[in-house]
């Protein structure tokens, strides 16, 4: 069985390490990076810390809007597919370069699996909307996480293709947790453990505006402790053009973080404030109060449950939010127990 995976921005990575893994002795595994992401912090230092192969193929598509870079990855896979010819194309989550393999796959008759199918936010403002729900019904096999992504699929009629295998972000979770636990690993910019929140801003609807993206800042800048904002690539630059300066009151700005660092500066963390899917969840799984700053989640367990709140057109609520008291413990675990990605690769395995 030849399986051929597409992934290009960097929750992708952090999702292929345990597929990668669990496919070897089992399928020939093809990776294929479409460059959508491509600074060594957003991309290499993945590969390199969760040990995954090389990539086979590396389109090197880059930034830039939307049509022009789905388009450059779809033209693109559609060569590299016909040379490979795979058993399966597997695509994961909901991103720009999802989108173009699952075009590309479905138009070659290429059998397609979606890794992360099901999830929804019913916000047709995001981009990753459009991409799950097109990517979820182009697909032959969906590969759903959670209960609640099952559910969605079969209100949109696509039970008959559906298998529940869990999140394989729970596997690589556990096991990175499992591996900083045992090692001496330093707290970013010197944080004391428990004393410090961790926060990352990236949505175009928090950074596009720069007075909406001032009034986040002001409410993190108020905190009663220091705040590590993770400064991805698009709020930089954004900061840069509109001449804010991060760095102000409780703030305090790093680099993105590679994986293993990221899971150990959340650990030890007092909370994490943030607009991305995988952090929301990382924080659950860590037991790390969160605070989302969206009008709704795709990941509605982590907000039932207790352990995620969100903010959005109140902003003035952030910091009562942020500085909540710790919310009840539970032992749910509604994203599995980290052995989705040996149910991903059986699934492929099954008969069709
Ligand atoms: C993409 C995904 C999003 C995911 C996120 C993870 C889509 C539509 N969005 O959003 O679902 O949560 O990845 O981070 O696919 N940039 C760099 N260097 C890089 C990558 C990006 O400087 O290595 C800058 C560029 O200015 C670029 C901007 O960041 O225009 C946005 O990058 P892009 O890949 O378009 O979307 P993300 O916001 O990262």
């Amino acid at each position: 069985m030849r399986i051929l995976s597409v992934v290009g921005a960097r929750p992708q990575f952090v999702k292929l390490a345990p597929i990668a893994q669990a496919m070897k002795g089992r399928a020939d595994h093809v990776i294929v990076h479409t460059g959508q992401h491509y600074d060594a912090l957003m991309s290499d230092v993945f590969f390199e810390d969760l040990g995954i192969a090389e990539p086979d193929f590396n389109l090197g598509v880059g930034s830039g809007k939307h049509g022009h870079q789905t388009g450059a990855m779809l033209s693109g896979l559609e060569e590299i597919f016909e040379q490979v010819r795979p058993d399966w194309v597997l695509v994961y989550g909901d991103t720009n370069s999802t989108l173009a393999a699952a075009l590309a796959a479905v138009k070659m008759h290429i059998p397609l699996a979606h890794l992360e199918a099901g999830l929804r936010s019913f916000n047709r403002r995001m981009p990753e909307e459009h991409n799950r729900v097109l990517t979820d019904h182009a697909a032959d096999l969906l590969l759903a996480p959670t209960e609640v992504a099952v559910d969605h699929l079969k209100t949109e009629g696509l039970a008959a293709r559906t298998v529940l295998v869990g999140d394989v972000m729970t596997d690589v979770l556990f096991k990175t947790r499992d591996l900083v636990k045992g090692r001496t690993e330093t707290l970013p910019l010197g944080m004391d453990a428990g004393n410090y929140y961790v926060s990352t801003i990236h949505r175009p609807d928090n950074t596009d505006d720069p007075d909406r993206l001032k009034q986040i800042l002001r409410s993190l800048a108020e905190l009663d402790k220091p705040v590590v904002l993770l400064a991805h690539p698009r709020l930089s630059d954004v900061a840069a053009r509109h001449g804010f300066d991060l760095e102000t009151g409780a703030i305090r700005v790093s680099d993105p973080l590679a994986y293993p660092q990221l899971v150990n500066a959340v650990m030890n963390s007092a909370g994490v404030i943030t607009d991305s899917g995988g952090l929301q969840k990382e924080a659950f799984l860590l037991r790390v109060p969160c605070t989302t700053i969206r009008p709704e989640t795709e990941w509605v367990e982590t907000v039932e449950l207790g352990w995620n709140v969100l903010v959005s057109d109140n902003l003035s609520a952030l910091t009562a939010a942020v500085q909540r008291a710790t919310p009840q413990p539970t032992e749910e675990s509604p994203y599995g127990t980290g052995k989705a990605a040996a149910a991903v690769v059986s699934a492929l395995a099954g008969p069709r």
